[in-house]
């Protein structure tokens, strides 16, 4: 989709920057906020492991310190055949901070699959449980 094709470039290139030497395994996120900015983040691991910080959270987080409360999409690009999904930790935070955004996954190929958050994550918790 046209729409998308600024985000899933700016995934791609920041993708070339992910910290990735235990996985080998680089992501490339980039999340779009309302008035059309686009915040980028790479997967950031670390030797302990635990402490890895996924792409799709390093976007959000750069784009929340940003003082940006409101987004209309997400994509996340790999270098693999079959499209790579946000983990159970990002599908928390982008439903927290992105609600029912869709979600575009990408591959260096020109792939492309787009999902909306509630398919991948059909019953959150959320404040709304609070
Ligand atoms: N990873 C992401 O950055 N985003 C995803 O959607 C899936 C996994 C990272 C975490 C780790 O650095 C590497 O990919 C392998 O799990």
């Amino acid at each position: 989709m046209p729409e998308y094709d600024a985000l899933i470039a700016a995934a791609s290139k920041v993708r070339e920057n992910a910290h990735a030497k235990f996985s080998n395994f680089k992501v490339g996120a980039a999340l779009r906020t309302a008035s059309g900015k686009i915040f980028t983040g790479c997967n950031i691991e670390n030797a302990t492991y635990g402490l890895t910080v996924c792409a799709e959270r390093t976007a959000i987080f750069k784009a929340i310190s940003e003082g940006e409360r409101r987004f209309d999409a997400i994509a996340v690009v790999t270098d693999t055949d079959t499209l790579t999904p946000p983990c159970g930790a990002c599908r928390q935070i982008i439903w927290e901070f992105c609600g029912d955004v869709p979600v575009i996954l990408a591959n260096l190929k020109g792939k492309t699959e787009t999902l909306r958050m509630s398919q991948l994550f059909p019953k959150p918790f959320d404040s709304s449980n609070l």
